[in-house]
């Protein structure tokens, strides 16, 4: 049995921590995305912001937030018309992370026969080294296992891009080769490193 010590009013306080611990485990189990949306939109302050991040398919509607973020990631961003393009063509798979205001990453995946090609995963700068890039890559290795057409997950990568490498690597990616002067740089051209990682 507890013993309360310290009065009514800390016995009050106690109560009440307890009543919020045993409410947000009832949460944790029974509250869907939706319902926590629903509670953060009525409730502010009622929920764990880190519990409303998550993937989900990106739609037409976070073209603009996804292409301000390829604008401040990138020092060759992207087009606004190559990622309506993505959105577009078959065979194209985009997800993107988002928190209760705002898209803070994305991830683009084309899926062909035998083989699919990471075409972009990036976070923004403030949200980085939280494992969003980790989950985004789960979701596309998930992806391509699931499609039984494809045998080999490909990407390229700047050959100074060195906590990209470090996340491919971690999951396995062998490197494969590399492009000669492939990618615009302050000083001329960079090479880019093929990596491979087989799904099938
Ligand atoms: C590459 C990128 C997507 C990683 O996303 P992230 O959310 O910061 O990465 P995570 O927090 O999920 O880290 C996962 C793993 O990546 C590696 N990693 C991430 N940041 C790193 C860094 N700064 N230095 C070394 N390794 C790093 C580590 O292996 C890490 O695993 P660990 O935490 O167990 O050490 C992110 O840095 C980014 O958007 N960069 C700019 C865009 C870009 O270059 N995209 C890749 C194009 S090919």
């Amino acid at each position: 049995m507890v013993r309360f010590t310290g009065g009514v009013e800390l016995f009050e306080e106690r109560r009440k921590l307890i009543g919020q611990i045993l409410i947000e485990q009832v949460k944790k189990f029974f509250i869907s995305d939706a319902d926590r949306d629903f509670y953060a939109k009525i409730f502010p302050g009622s929920v764990d912001p880190e519990s409303l991040k998550r993937i989900r398919k990106m739609e037409t509607a976070d073209i603009d937030a996804v292409f301000a973020l390829e604008q401040t990631v990138y020092k060759y961003p992207w087009t606004r018309g190559i990622l309506v393009d993505c959105m577009v063509v078959p065979g194209y798979f985009c997800w993107v992370c988002e928190n209760e205001h705002d898209v803070f990453g994305y991830a683009i995946l084309a899926i062909g026969i035998d083989e699919a090609h990471i075409m972009n995963l990036c976070v923004s700068p403030d949200a980085q080294g939280g494992g969003w890039g980790a989950r985004l890559l789960d979701q596309i290795i998930a992806i391509a296992r699931e499609k039984k057409i494809v045998d080999t997950l490909l990407l390229e990568v700047r050959k100074t891009n060195k906590p990209a490498i470090a996340l491919y690597k971690k999951y396995g990616f062998k490197k494969i080769g590399e492009r000669k002067a492939y990618y615009p740089s302050e000083h001329g051209r960079e090479d880019a490193v093929m990596y491979a990682l087989p799904v099938s």
